[in-house]
Parts: C-alpha cells; sequence; structure tokens
C-alpha cells in the first residue's frame, strides 16, 4: 500500500505504469476500509469518543500517514477540532484527503512529503497525534525516534495514539504473518490477485510489535504512561495511547 514499498516492484515499469499500480493499490485499500475488514469502524469510533471526552477545549490534531482522511474526518465531526495537519508520501491520496475534510470547522493542512522527514522538525504544538497503520513499517530504531519526535510536538497534556499491527504473546513475525494469510477466506471482497499483493507487501514492509514492545518502546521515547487502548476482535492490531 504505501508508495517506497512498491519502489522495488515498480522500478522497471514506466512512470505511467507506476501510477497505474499505485491507484490500484489505493482503490483495493479502500475497498478494504469500506466493507471494514480492518475494523475502521471501531477504531475510528473508538478515537471519536477519546476526543469527545476528553478534547473539550479547541485541539491541534495530527493525522501521521493520513490517506485518504475519510475515517479520520468521521472520528473528527462534532469534536473541538481547532486545526487538523495531515501527512502523506501520497498526493492522490491527500487529494481524496482535501475532500474529505472539508467540512471540518478549522484550517487544514495537508503535507506530502515522508513523515520521518517531517516529524525531524516538525515546529508547530499540537494536542493529540494519531497515527493509523503505518508506524509498523519502521524498523525498532526508527519507531522510538519517531515517537521521541511526536512527544517533542505534543503540548504538556497531549495525547499520542497508535493503531498498529501487534503480535500476539510468544508470536514471531512469521506467525503473524501466517495468521494474516490464514484470512483469505474472512476477506472474500476483495480478489485473491488483490489478497497476493496485499500478503506480499505485508512480507516486505510490515514488522509488528508485541504488545509490551509497544508500550516499551514509548517509554523509550520518554513518555510516562503507555496504555493498550482496544484490541480488534480478529487480534491483528491494537490501539495504545501514550501520555506524558
Ligand atoms: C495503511 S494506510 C493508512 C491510512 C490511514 N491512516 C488509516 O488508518 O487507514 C498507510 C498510509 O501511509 C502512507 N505512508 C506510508 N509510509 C509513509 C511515509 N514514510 N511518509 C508518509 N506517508 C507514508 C501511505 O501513503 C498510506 O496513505
Amino acid at each position: 500500500m504505501e508508495r517506497e514499498n512498491w519502489a522495488e516492484s515498480i522500478s522497471s515499469t514506466s512512470a505511467d505504469d507506476a501510477q497505474a499500480m499505485f491507484n490500484k493499490h489505493l482503490a483495493t485499500y479502500r475497498k478494504i476500509v469500506g466493507e471494514n475488514l480492518m475494523f475502521h469502524r471501531e477504531v475510528y469510533g473508538l478515537l471519536h469518543n477519546l476526543l469527545s471526552q476528553e478534547m473539550q477545549k479547541p485541539f491541534k490534531f495530527l493525522d501521521i500517514a493520513c490517506g485518504d482522511a475519510v475515517a479520520s474526518a468521521a472520528a473528527l465531526k462534532g469534536t473541538a477540532i481547532d486545526h487538523y495537519y495531515g501527512i502523506d508520501l501520497s498526493p492522490q491520496s491527500l487529494e481524496l484527503a482535501r475532500e474529505s475534510l472539508k467540512d471540518l470547522p478549522c484550517p487544514i493542512d495537508l503535507q506530502c512529503c515522508d513523515f520521518v522527514e517531517a516529524m525531524t522538525d516538525w515546529s508547530d504544538a499540537v494536542d493529540v497525534v494519531w497515527i493509523g497503520m503505518s508506524l509498523h513499517h519502521l524498523q525498532p530504531e526508527g519507531k522510538v525516534r519517531l515517537m521521541k519526535d511526536v512527544r517533542n510536538t505534543l503540548s504538556r497534556d497531549g495525547l499520542f495514539l497508535i493503531w498498529e499491527p501487534t503480535l500476539l504473546d510468544g508470536e514471531s513475525r512469521a506467525g503473524w504473518l501466517d495468521r494474516f494469510s490464514a484470512y483469505r477466506s474472512v476477506w472474500a471482497a476483495i480478489t485473491d490477485e488483490e489478497f497476493a499483493t496485499m500478503l506480499a507487501h505485508n512480507r516486505l514492509a510490515d514488522f509488528p510489535e508485541s504488545a509490551d514492545g509497544w508500550k516499551a518502546m514509548g517509554h523509550q521515547a520518554g513518555f510516562a504512561h503507555a496504555e493498550q487502548i482496544f484490541m480488534m476482535p480478529n487480534r491483528f492490531g491494537r490501539v495504545f495511547q501514550f501520555r506524558n
């Protein structure tokens, strides 16, 4: 799904082919979200409830790897959102995000860049940072570095939330990948080709951590509190919150 991870497979194709391939992957992801195969409804519903309950004063929200921001826009509707920042590598996704977010009653800043680079010198203080299904592409040192950069951008009472693939207790990365591949029949809404592409992407680019691992990384980054607040019903991923 991520543009940079397709680089190997698309390096020998023309720019038009590469564009077509990117659009195809984006369409598959939107189908997966539309069918709620990854439980976006529950996860972003949880985000909405959390923001409604805990952020009653106007707050600034940073959506790292926002994609088309359809689910974020729904989660932010009716909250005290005061400023939305979104970062993504994909211009096509950001074009869709601009449309999804247009009814939010606040400024919308969308940045087309690598989030690792963007976060190293991010200067605007924000109150909530959200990462949905993207931090797991980094290696452990990169994950901690990014979490530190997030912590540096957060206001004192700020909230950092991640929704990421998570290993079961005692499970290896290979075990997690096998567990996902055994899910083919449940993901009947996508074609065999789409599922195979997704699996190939997972094998190349997904590096889940255990629940204790995600929490320990948050502590290493300097957060005093790290807590799991949700597990997807299929147990492939979880939501964690970090606070100072
Ligand atoms: C799996 S989608 C997640 C979208 C959305 N956050 C969600 O919860 O459904 C991953 C997104 O991360 C973006 N992405 C991946 N690596 C990135 C990077 N290094 N910098 C910025 N965006 C990146 C991709 O373009 C894609 O839109």
